[in-house]
Protein backbone atom coordinates (compact mmCIF):
# COMPACT_ATOMS: atom_id res chain seq x y z
CA UNK A 1 0.00 0.00 0.00
CA UNK A 2 0.92 3.83 -0.51
CA UNK A 3 0.40 5.88 2.09
CA UNK A 4 0.68 9.50 1.98
CA UNK A 5 0.60 11.33 5.43
CA UNK A 6 -0.57 14.95 5.84
CA UNK A 7 1.26 16.54 8.65
CA UNK A 8 5.44 16.18 9.11
CA UNK A 9 6.07 16.33 12.78
CA UNK A 10 7.12 14.21 15.84
CA UNK A 11 3.75 12.13 15.40
CA UNK A 12 3.79 11.71 11.83
CA UNK A 13 7.67 10.18 11.97
CA UNK A 14 6.61 7.73 14.20
CA UNK A 15 3.39 6.58 11.77
CA UNK A 16 6.13 6.85 8.81
CA UNK A 17 7.54 4.06 11.11
CA UNK A 18 4.60 1.88 11.45
CA UNK A 19 4.14 1.95 8.00
CA UNK A 20 7.26 1.17 6.75
CA UNK A 21 7.83 -1.89 9.25
CA UNK A 22 3.95 -3.48 7.97
CA UNK A 23 5.84 -3.42 4.53
CA UNK A 24 4.35 -0.23 2.80
CA UNK A 25 5.57 2.62 1.24
CA UNK A 26 4.86 6.26 2.39
CA UNK A 27 5.22 8.33 -0.93
CA UNK A 28 4.11 11.76 0.32
CA UNK A 29 4.28 14.28 3.58
CA UNK A 30 2.37 16.99 2.93
CA UNK A 31 2.23 20.32 5.76
CA UNK A 32 0.77 23.56 5.06
CA UNK A 33 4.68 24.17 5.96
CA UNK A 34 5.59 23.68 2.45
CA UNK A 35 4.12 26.30 -0.36
CA UNK A 36 5.40 23.60 -3.24
CA UNK A 37 4.74 20.12 -4.32
CA UNK A 38 8.41 18.66 -4.51
CA UNK A 39 9.81 15.34 -5.13
CA UNK A 40 12.90 14.65 -2.45
CA UNK A 41 14.47 11.03 -1.51
CA UNK A 42 11.56 9.23 -3.67
CA UNK A 43 8.76 11.27 -1.35
CA UNK A 44 6.47 14.17 -2.31
CA UNK A 45 6.31 17.17 0.28
CA UNK A 46 3.97 20.01 -0.41
CA UNK A 47 0.74 21.97 1.25
CA UNK A 48 -1.89 19.49 2.43
CA UNK A 49 -4.29 20.62 -0.73
CA UNK A 50 -2.10 18.48 -3.02
CA UNK A 51 -3.41 15.27 -1.38
CA UNK A 52 -6.06 15.34 -3.96
CA UNK A 53 -3.73 15.19 -7.26
CA UNK A 54 -1.62 12.14 -5.25
CA UNK A 55 -4.34 10.13 -4.79
CA UNK A 56 -5.42 9.92 -8.69
CA UNK A 57 -2.00 9.63 -9.89
CA UNK A 58 -0.27 7.48 -7.20
CA UNK A 59 -3.59 5.32 -6.07
CA UNK A 60 -2.35 6.19 -2.53
CA UNK A 61 -4.29 6.24 0.80
CA UNK A 62 -4.46 8.91 3.23
CA UNK A 63 -3.45 9.52 6.66
CA UNK A 64 -4.07 12.38 9.05
CA UNK A 65 -0.76 12.47 10.86
CA UNK A 66 -1.57 14.95 13.24
CA UNK A 67 -1.61 14.33 16.92
CA UNK A 68 -4.22 17.25 18.38
CA UNK A 69 -7.43 15.66 18.00
CA UNK A 70 -9.39 18.79 16.89
CA UNK A 71 -7.28 19.30 14.04
CA UNK A 72 -7.48 16.00 12.56
CA UNK A 73 -10.60 16.73 12.33
CA UNK A 74 -11.23 19.87 10.90
CA UNK A 75 -8.19 18.59 8.01
CA UNK A 76 -10.53 15.49 7.72
CA UNK A 77 -13.57 18.27 7.07
CA UNK A 78 -11.31 20.15 5.06
CA UNK A 79 -10.18 17.62 2.51
CA UNK A 80 -13.93 15.97 2.19
CA UNK A 81 -12.05 12.93 0.79
CA UNK A 82 -14.16 9.44 0.94
CA UNK A 83 -13.97 6.69 3.80
CA UNK A 84 -12.11 4.42 1.19
CA UNK A 85 -9.42 6.74 0.81
CA UNK A 86 -8.09 6.69 4.12
CA UNK A 87 -5.64 3.84 5.37
CA UNK A 88 -6.26 2.01 8.80
CA UNK A 89 -2.79 1.49 10.17
CA UNK A 90 -2.16 -1.53 12.41
CA UNK A 91 1.53 -2.27 13.13
CA UNK A 92 2.72 -5.75 13.05
CA UNK A 93 3.49 -5.96 16.44
CA UNK A 94 -0.14 -4.96 18.17
CA UNK A 95 -2.96 -7.30 18.98
CA UNK A 96 -6.35 -6.55 17.43
CA UNK A 97 -9.25 -9.44 18.29
CA UNK A 98 -10.50 -10.58 15.11
CA UNK A 99 -13.79 -9.77 16.58
CA UNK A 100 -12.71 -6.15 17.11
CA UNK A 101 -13.52 -3.34 14.75
CA UNK A 102 -11.31 -0.22 13.51
CA UNK A 103 -12.17 2.70 11.59
CA UNK A 104 -10.77 4.66 8.49
CA UNK A 105 -8.07 6.80 9.14
CA UNK A 106 -6.94 4.73 12.71
CA UNK A 107 -3.42 4.08 13.67
CA UNK A 108 -2.61 1.51 15.72
CA UNK A 109 1.54 1.83 17.24
CA UNK A 110 3.39 -1.39 18.41
CA UNK A 111 2.42 -3.15 21.19
CA UNK A 112 -1.03 -2.00 21.66
CA UNK A 113 -3.66 -4.60 22.58
CA UNK A 114 -7.62 -4.19 21.56
CA UNK A 115 -9.82 -7.20 22.95
CA UNK A 116 -12.74 -8.97 22.00
CA UNK A 117 -15.91 -6.93 20.56
CA UNK A 118 -13.71 -3.51 21.53
CA UNK A 119 -15.30 -0.79 18.38
CA UNK A 120 -12.60 1.85 17.68
CA UNK A 121 -14.26 4.92 15.47
CA UNK A 122 -12.53 6.78 12.72
CA UNK A 123 -9.33 8.79 12.94
CA UNK A 124 -8.12 7.36 16.15
CA UNK A 125 -4.72 7.26 17.64
CA UNK A 126 -4.37 4.33 20.15
CA UNK A 127 -0.83 4.76 20.56
CA UNK A 128 2.35 2.22 22.13
CA UNK A 129 1.66 -0.02 23.97
CA UNK A 130 -1.83 0.80 25.60
CA UNK A 131 -4.73 -1.66 26.34
CA UNK A 132 -8.19 -1.59 25.15
CA UNK A 133 -10.31 -3.78 26.94
CA UNK A 134 -13.23 -6.06 25.50
CA UNK A 135 -16.47 -4.65 24.84
CA UNK A 136 -15.11 -0.68 24.61
CA UNK A 137 -15.98 2.01 22.41
CA UNK A 138 -13.27 4.86 21.25
CA UNK A 139 -15.20 7.70 19.30
CA UNK A 140 -13.93 9.04 16.31
CA UNK A 141 -10.81 11.50 17.03
CA UNK A 142 -9.49 10.32 20.08
CA UNK A 143 -6.12 9.70 20.82
CA UNK A 144 -5.56 7.29 23.93
CA UNK A 145 -1.72 7.76 24.64
CA UNK A 146 1.02 5.49 25.12
CA UNK A 147 0.58 2.85 27.79
CA UNK A 148 -3.22 4.12 29.27
CA UNK A 149 -5.70 1.14 30.16
CA UNK A 150 -8.92 1.21 29.54
CA UNK A 151 -10.48 -1.57 30.91
CA UNK A 152 -13.84 -3.74 29.64
CA UNK A 153 -17.18 -1.60 28.79
CA UNK A 154 -15.52 1.45 29.08
CA UNK A 155 -16.78 4.39 26.01
CA UNK A 156 -14.49 7.51 25.33
CA UNK A 157 -16.07 9.58 24.09
CA UNK A 158 -15.41 11.66 20.05
CA UNK A 159 -12.06 13.53 20.70
CA UNK A 160 -11.36 12.51 23.57
CA UNK A 161 -7.60 12.80 24.86
CA UNK A 162 -6.51 9.90 27.15
CA UNK A 163 -3.06 10.92 29.09
CA UNK A 164 0.15 8.26 29.07
CA UNK A 165 -0.55 5.48 31.62
CA UNK A 166 -3.63 6.69 32.53
CA UNK A 167 -6.61 4.13 33.77
CA UNK A 168 -9.98 3.88 32.87
CA UNK A 169 -12.25 1.33 35.33
CA UNK A 170 -14.75 -1.06 33.81
CA UNK A 171 -17.95 0.93 32.20
CA UNK A 172 -17.30 4.12 32.42
CA UNK A 173 -18.13 6.81 30.19
CA UNK A 174 -15.41 9.63 29.55
CA UNK A 175 -17.76 12.35 27.24
CA UNK A 176 -16.56 13.95 24.25
CA UNK A 177 -14.10 16.02 24.24
CA UNK A 178 -12.79 15.80 27.47
CA UNK A 179 -9.08 15.24 28.66
CA UNK A 180 -8.19 12.82 31.29
CA UNK A 181 -4.34 13.63 32.70
CA UNK A 182 -1.24 11.25 32.17
CA UNK A 183 -0.80 8.42 35.17
CA UNK A 184 -5.15 9.59 36.36
CA UNK A 185 -7.28 6.84 36.89
CA UNK A 186 -10.86 6.94 36.43
CA UNK A 187 -13.70 5.76 38.25
CA UNK A 188 -16.60 7.88 38.22
CA UNK A 189 -18.38 9.00 34.16
CA UNK A 190 -16.65 12.26 32.96
CA UNK A 191 -18.85 15.21 31.23
CA UNK A 192 -18.29 16.31 27.91
CA UNK A 193 -15.71 18.70 27.55
CA UNK A 194 -14.01 18.28 30.54
CA UNK A 195 -10.54 17.89 31.96
CA UNK A 196 -9.92 15.16 35.27
CA UNK A 197 -6.66 14.84 36.86
CA UNK A 198 -5.07 12.81 39.13
CA UNK A 199 -5.79 8.96 41.40
CA UNK A 200 -8.85 8.84 41.77
CA UNK A 201 -9.63 11.18 38.56
CA UNK A 202 -11.02 14.91 40.01
CA UNK A 203 -12.57 17.66 36.83
CA UNK A 204 -10.97 20.47 37.27
CA UNK A 205 -11.80 21.97 34.21
CA UNK A 206 -15.47 21.99 32.57
CA UNK A 207 -16.98 22.97 29.30
CA UNK A 208 -17.22 26.51 30.07
CA UNK A 209 -13.44 26.51 31.38
CA UNK A 210 -14.18 26.69 34.91
CA UNK A 211 -11.10 25.76 36.70
CA UNK A 212 -12.26 23.99 40.21
CA UNK A 213 -9.98 23.29 42.33
CA UNK A 214 -12.41 22.30 45.79
CA UNK A 215 -13.29 19.88 43.47
CA UNK A 216 -9.74 17.85 43.41
CA UNK A 217 -8.57 15.69 46.68
CA UNK A 218 -5.13 16.83 47.22
C1 LIG B 1 -4.21 17.07 32.18
C2 LIG B 1 -3.37 18.05 31.43
C3 LIG B 1 -3.84 18.16 29.97
C4 LIG B 1 -3.57 19.39 32.11
O1 LIG B 1 -2.86 20.38 31.45
P1 LIG B 1 -3.22 21.92 31.80
O2 LIG B 1 -4.64 22.20 31.44
O3 LIG B 1 -2.15 22.74 31.15
O4 LIG B 1 -3.18 21.98 33.38
P2 LIG B 1 -2.03 22.55 34.34
O5 LIG B 1 -0.68 22.02 33.98
O6 LIG B 1 -2.21 24.02 34.45
O7 LIG B 1 -2.43 21.85 35.73
C5 LIG B 1 -3.61 22.20 36.40
C6 LIG B 1 -3.60 21.46 37.73
O8 LIG B 1 -3.74 20.05 37.49
C7 LIG B 1 -2.62 19.33 38.01
N1 LIG B 1 -2.29 18.29 37.03
C8 LIG B 1 -2.04 18.46 35.73
N2 LIG B 1 -1.84 17.27 35.13
C9 LIG B 1 -1.96 16.34 36.09
C10 LIG B 1 -1.87 14.93 36.08
N3 LIG B 1 -1.61 14.26 34.95
N4 LIG B 1 -2.06 14.27 37.23
C11 LIG B 1 -2.35 14.94 38.38
N5 LIG B 1 -2.45 16.29 38.45
C12 LIG B 1 -2.26 16.97 37.33
C13 LIG B 1 -1.51 20.38 38.13
O9 LIG B 1 -0.58 19.98 39.12
C14 LIG B 1 -2.30 21.60 38.51
O10 LIG B 1 -2.62 21.53 39.87
P3 LIG B 1 -2.74 22.85 40.83
O11 LIG B 1 -3.85 23.68 40.23
O12 LIG B 1 -3.05 22.29 42.15
O13 LIG B 1 -1.41 23.52 40.70
C15 LIG B 1 -1.86 17.65 31.37
O14 LIG B 1 -1.22 17.93 32.61
C16 LIG B 1 -1.67 16.17 31.08
O15 LIG B 1 -1.58 15.30 31.95
N6 LIG B 1 -1.60 15.87 29.75
C17 LIG B 1 -1.41 14.52 29.24
C18 LIG B 1 -0.14 14.53 28.38
C19 LIG B 1 0.11 13.18 27.76
O16 LIG B 1 -0.02 12.13 28.37
N7 LIG B 1 0.50 13.22 26.49
C20 LIG B 1 0.76 12.02 25.74
C21 LIG B 1 1.27 12.39 24.38
S1 LIG B 1 1.65 10.97 23.41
Amino acid sequence: MKVILIGDSGHARVIADNVISNGDTVIARLDDKYTELEKRNDCWYGPSSSVHELIRDEQAKVIIAIGANAIRRKIVDKLNLSDEQYATIIHKDALVSPSAKLGHGTVVMPGVIVNAAATVGSHVILNTRLVIEHDCLIGDYAHVSPGAMITGGVTVGDGVHIGAGATVIPTKTIGAWSTIGAGSVVIDNIEAQSTAVGVPARVIKTADQTVSTTNRKV
